[in-house]
């Protein structure tokens, strides 16, 4: 994944200015950052969330994004890149299985294999158990693993994981090591934002870090220094 002088704005105000980074298949990445620096700015820009003032970014040979394509094109584009939010938008008045199974449906796939794939990617996570409950009955860990099993629903080359462990004690928070660990086998590329020092020096790989609207370092293997 490419992407290319990227500036984005906000009612005029600068929050990132002409930034390029390349990030390989199955490549492992931190991005570090401040909080309110622009993390979750990049990656919804990069799903094409909202319209930045200029850009290009390329998903491995699929093409460049300008701003002239097909809901098609952008409907197929999404589908190789999960993302889990922040927040992780899950439907409330939905259950586990049911918020899994809607992100299939809107994009048209049979339903044999939305029957077949949704206890899969919930087993997976290990919340198969509790896939009849509502995303307002899950703890704060539970929903984000529901964000994480609808993330893996498509088989995504890309995972862009914002802030996994912003709302995890200590100890839970390396539960999100092991995922880690199993997206590296499954081979995708992994791109993860966060300001937690304890998992960026844990873990040890590349850290692209940002100052002053830039890239300001990119190194691998790398630690927190902010
Ligand atoms: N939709 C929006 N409209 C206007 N300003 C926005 C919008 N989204 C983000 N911003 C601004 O852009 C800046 C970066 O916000 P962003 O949420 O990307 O930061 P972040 O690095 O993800 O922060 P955090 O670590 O708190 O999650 C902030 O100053 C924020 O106020
Ligand atoms: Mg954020």
């Amino acid at each position: 994944m490419k992407v290319d002088n990227l500036t984005l704005s906000f009612w005029n105000k600068i929050v990132l200015n002409k930034v390029s980074l390349e990030i390989k298949p199955g490549e492992f990445v931190f991005i570090i950052w401040y909080s309110w620096s622009g993390k979750t700015s990049l990656i919804r820009s990069i799903i094409w969330d909202f319209k930045p003032a200029s850009w290009d970014i390329v998903l491995d040979n699929w093409g460049v994004l300008y701003g002239n394509f097909s809901e098609k094109f952008l409907r197929q584009y999404r589908r190789k890149i999960g993302v889990i939010f922040q927040d992780y938008k899950l439907l409330e008045s939905k259950t586990v299985y049911e918020n899994v199974a809607f992100a299939m449906e809107v994009c048209n796939y049979k339903e044999k294999d939305i029957i077949k794939k949704v206890p899969e990617v919930l087993e997976q996570v290990g919340l198969l158990l509790k896939k009849d409950k509502f995303a307002t009955e899950l703890s704060g860990w539970e929903k984000q693993r529901v964000s994480i099993a609808r993330a893996l629903v498509h088989d995504p080359e890309v995972i862009i994981w914002d802030e996994p462990t912003g709302n995890l004690d200590p100890k839970t928070a390396l539960n999100i090591m092991e995922i880690f660990e199993e997206l590296g086998r499954l081979g995708k590329t992994v791109i993860i934002a966060t300001h937690d020092k304890n998992i960026v020096d844990t873990y040890k790989k590349r850290v692209i870090s940002f100052k002053d609207k830039k890239i300001f370092s990119d190194e691998n293997p790398w630690n927190y220094n902010l």
